[in-house]
């Protein structure tokens, strides 16, 4: 029977899936570790609002189970030594350099992990996946394992599904739990403990590759549904129909449901991209040209969904951005958490830095060091670097960013976007102003009352 588990990789999945797991297995040991002394120490920073994952409901899971059956800690090696079971949650980002640069995942960190585990392990150790991995991952692993000296190991696929801003509910009550393996006794150990929350329904059991594949293949099948409704907002856009009608009329068909038809600035998130570049690389390596193709065109959708909004921008403001200012309402890459991997904002606000805005932004989760280690990213591996003359300030009052705003740009769904009080904000903007909402995420009519020109996304009306 498990008792001590040890989760390497303290990050947006690590550290919440443990803290649901402790919380409703309070028979099991669990140890979550990092290389990332600060990571760590953020996460040993409970009730001092500097957890480094913002997530609505993980403190009050945090407070019940953080020093009782669950613990943060750097020391890597004395968590594998104790544990009967491994979970390996470490980055799995796509590869910068060398062969299958920008499409293959840069599979260091899990080859790194995998190797401490093998030299620090005792006895009998099952290894789980939870990391997202190509196809093929747990051979890897298996010859890692095959050299142990010290143990025996069984290798197991257990991917998570849950997203961020959700991640608590998604991981308190998953629509399933899919558990890939060969060996039945490790899978009904690793069942065992999810059967203390999740109904035996909703646990799948597949052999090892089935679980790697579906876990890509979801990520892609949710981004394609995205791509989707993005190239129908823009052909709302010409035709005079209404996205937000078009969706609602679409979704009511019970083949195709409600979920994920948002149109938007595209996705973003650490996930999407990275995975379906992932399957993309994997149809390539097989062969399977036309696959790969097809899959190719639902990144190639997102990128352009993210451009043409920078270039309609630019046009609506009688086509050149120097000395105005614009504000961007959101960074993260979506509502409710304070992650900005791959947010559409970056993407958006270099395009506007290239043009010569000066951006003031506002976010309220995201840090000031956040956006600002972002942009310079971007713009480091951008070859037009340095193009634009743009500057950006990021501001945590948000009347601060209407004031002397030639436009605002909303880019994140935050609720608080919803509540704007459009009749003390819109005088504190120059003339004319404009406001453009890619989520529909405000008030446009009320924007309109007071002066201001407006634009939403996939709305084919004129305001
Ligand atoms: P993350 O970058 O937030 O966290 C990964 C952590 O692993 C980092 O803190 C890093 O320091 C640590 N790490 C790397 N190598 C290590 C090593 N050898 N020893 C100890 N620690 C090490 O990543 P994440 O968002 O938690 O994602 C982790 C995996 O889960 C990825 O494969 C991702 O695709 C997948 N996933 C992510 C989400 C999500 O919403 N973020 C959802 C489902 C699945
Ligand atoms: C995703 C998957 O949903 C999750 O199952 C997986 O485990 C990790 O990757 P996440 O990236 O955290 O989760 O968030 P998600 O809600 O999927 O949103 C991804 C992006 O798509 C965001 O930028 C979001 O704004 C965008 N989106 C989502 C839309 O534009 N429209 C929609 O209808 C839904």
């Amino acid at each position: 029977m498990v008792q001590t588990i040890c989760c390497i990789g303290a990050g947006y999945v690590g550290g919440p899936s443990m803290a649901v797991m402790a919380d409703r297995c309070p028979g099991l040991d669990i140890t979550v570790v990092d290389l990332d002394q600060q990571r760590i120490a953020a996460w040993n920073n409970l009730g001092r609002g500097s957890l480094p994952v913002y997530e609505p409901g993980l403190e009050a899971v945090l407070s019940r189970v953080a020093g009782r059956n669950l613990r943060f800690s750097t020391d890597v090696a004395g968590a594998i030594r104790k544990a009967d079971m491994v979970f390996l949650s470490v980055n799995t980002p796509t590869k910068r350099n060398g062969h299958g640069a920008g499409q293959a995942a840069d599979l260091t960190y899990i080859e790194k992990a995998a190797r401490q585990v093998a030299d620090e392990a005792r006895g009998s150790t099952i290894v789980v996946e939870r990391s997202t991995l190509p196809v093929r991952t747990a051979d890897v692993l298996h010859r890692i394992f095959a050299n142990a000296p010290g143990a025996r190991f069984e290798v197991l696929s257990n991917p998570e599904f849950m997203a961020e801003g959700t991640a608590i509910s998604d991981l308190e009550c998953p629509d399933r739990v899919l558990l890939g393996g060969n060996c039945e006794s490790s899978l009904d150990d690793l069942q065992s403990i999810y059967a203390q929350w999740v109904s035996p329904e909703r646990i799948i059991r597949t052999n090892l590759w089935s679980s790697e594949l579906a876990k890509l293949t979801a990520n892609a099948f949710l981004a394609q549904r995205i791509s989707s409704i993005n190239s129908i907002a823009a052909v709302c856009e010409q035709t005079g129909a209404d996205v937000d009608q078009v969706r609602q009329a679409i979704g009511s068909d019970s083949r195709l449901g409600h979920h994920f038809l948002k149109p938007g600035p595209g996705f973003g998130g650490s996930c999407f991209r990275k995975d379906l570049l992932n399957l993309i690389y994997l149809a390539d390596h097989y062969g399977l040209t036309p696959v790969a193709d097809y899959w190719r065109s639902v990144v190639e959708m997102n990128d352009w969904a993210q451009q043409r909004l920078a270039r309609m921008i630019v046009r609506q403001l009688f086509g050149t951005l120097r000395d105005k200012t614009i504000a961007i309402l959101g960074f993260a890459f979506k509502a409710d958490t304070n992650d900005t991997r791959e947010s559409p904002a970056i993407a958006i606000c270099t395009e506007l830095l290239r043009e010569g805005a000066h951006l003031a932004i506002h976010d309220p989760c995201v840090s000031e060091q956040a956006v600002q280690q972002a942009l310079a990213e971007r713009q480091a591996g951008s070859p037009q670097a340095g193009a634009g003359q743009g500057s950006f300030q990021v501001q945590h009052r948000i009347e601060a960013v209407f004031d002397d705003a030639d436009a605002v740009v909303l880019l994140t769904d935050w609720a608080e976007y919803g509540e704007l009080d459009w009749s003390r904000l819109a005088p504190r903007m120059r003339r004319p102003g404009w406001v453009f909402d890619t989520r529909r995420g405000t008030d446009l009519a009320a924007a309109r009352a007071c002066g201001l020109e407006t634009w939403a996304i996939g709305s084919g009306e004129q305001f």
